[in-house]
């Protein structure tokens, strides 16, 4: 208080006091204002709005749905053309989260609508649970079929996604104790001296073996689950409890003779996205084993994100914590909703609260500046995701996955905090 009658009294015989009262009163009334365009995403008493966000994406995803109807065919993104981008119906590791966004939408509504769109766009690649060139078959049915599932109970989507549990399976190599995620034979994996690539992402492919387990009662498919991620806690992290992206195996004796990167800055570095699906990947191991080393591996690569995010002014992640531009470099709004979304999990099994970092994530993330409006974007929920900054390909984009974690990490949050 006496600083501020210093403040005062020093200023009150200047010339210039007229002029900075008046900047003075102009910042306090752009505070306020900003206060109120801060709502209507916080509720005063309850925190977070998070039935509110909801309705917001569900307005974005029903009008992406009416032009998804149109075409036929499941967006992925949109292109350096402005134009929207489909996921390739041959096939595309990314075609599972839209009707899973869609079984979300009909698990908070029970509005039939979602149903019955999630059902028709998840018909259209369910062929592919034959498919065994690579290992997105986790990633493809656990979101869509087995989100289905959850909610219906339809026998008929138990099925499928025990066909394509056996599919993903026989990428299983014993002697390396992984599930291989790229083939080596064509595409750019072919130029990179790859025998038996295993990348951390993977990690999402073994929820589906976990629930194939458990319908089933047959073990094979979780002592596969369990074992990739025993090999890959040896292999894929460094001492800080960062992951390599890529770690290569020899087939045959199971040695590593590699590790590398494909999306990340460098071989030795963050890859941001990569540090999120390791992170949602031991969250989920240790919801069905209860090992505590998965707990603890989960915790410490949460810690590894937290800390790194507190870098960015938004506390959003980079798109890789050792790009060489830190703090000029883009975020990835995809890393931080599969962030937030595991966060939810993980802070049910932790003594420490991660509840004001999710909040701070989730909040930045529902902010203008990376939520769309409605009708806009595309018709995609969020904004400037990052899909292959190496690849030169989906740079500050929308990508249907990003809108998928952010509408699982508010359902989540709202069954969390908001019953
Ligand atoms: N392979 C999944 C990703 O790009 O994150």
């Amino acid at each position: 208080m006496n600083a501020i009658k210093t403040f005062f009294k020093t200023l009150l015989p200047s010339k210039h006091f007229f002029q900075l009262s008046c900047l003075l009163f102009v910042f306090i009334c752009g505070c306020t204002e900003q206060n109120v365009k801060k709502n209507p995403i916080h509720n005063e008493s309850k925190g977070l709005d998070a039935e509110y966000l909801l309705k917001h994406a569900a307005g974005q995803l029903d009008l992406l749905k009416e032009v998804a109807f149109k075409e036929n065919r499941i967006p992925r993104t949109v292109g350096k053309d402005g134009k929207l981008h489909w996921a390739n119906p041959k096939f595309d590791w990314t075609e599972g989260f839209f009707p899973g966004s869609l079984w979300y939408m009909y698990k908070t509504t029970h509005d039939n609508k979602w149903k019955d769109a999630a059902e028709s766009f998840q018909s259209m690649f369910e062929s592919h649970k034959y498919y065994t060139s690579n290992h997105d078959l986790g990633f493809i049915f656990n979101t869509s079929y087995a989100n289905g599932y959850e909610i219906t109970k339809n026998e008929y989507f138990k099925d499928v996604m025990i066909i394509a549990a056996d599919s993903l399976i026989t990428r299983f190599n014993p002697k390396v104790g992984c599930i291989k995620s790229w083939d080596t034979d064509k595409g750019w994996q072919a130029e990179r001296n790859w025998d038996f690539p295993v990348i951390i992402d993977n990690m999402m492919n073994l929820e589906l073996l976990f629930k194939a387990s458990q319908l089933t009662k047959n073990s094979k498919y979780k002592d596969i689950a369990i074992q990739h991620a025993n090999t890959t806690l040896k292999n894929h992290f460094r001492d800080n409890h960062s992951s390599f992206h890529v770690v290569d195996y020899d087939a045959v004796s199971g040695t590593v003779r590699a590790k590398e990167t494909a999306q990340g800055f460098a071989n030795n570095s963050a890859w941001a996205r990569g540090q999120a699906w390791g992170l949602y990947g031991y969250t989920v191991c240790y919801r069905y084993t209860k090992d505590i080393r998965f707990l603890e591996k989960a915790q410490h690569i949460a810690n590894f994100i937290l800390e790194k995010n507190k870098l960015q002014r938004e506390k959003l992640p980079f798109w890789d914590y050792n790009a060489s531009n830190i703090p000029n470099e883009p975020v990835d709004v995809s890393a931080a909703a599969i962030t937030v979304s595991a966060l939810l999990e993980l802070d049910s099994y932790s003594d420490n609260s991660y509840k004001m970092e999710i909040e701070q994530l989730l909040h930045a993330l529902s902010t203008e500046k990376y939520l769309s409006k409605i009708g806009d974007n595309h018709n995609f929920i969020l904004k400037h995701s990052i899909g292959s900054i190496p690849h030169d390909n989906e740079i500050d984009v929308p990508l249907n996955y990003a809108d998928y974690y952010y509408i699982e990490a508010l359902v989540r949050y709202k069954q969390k905090y908001q019953k």
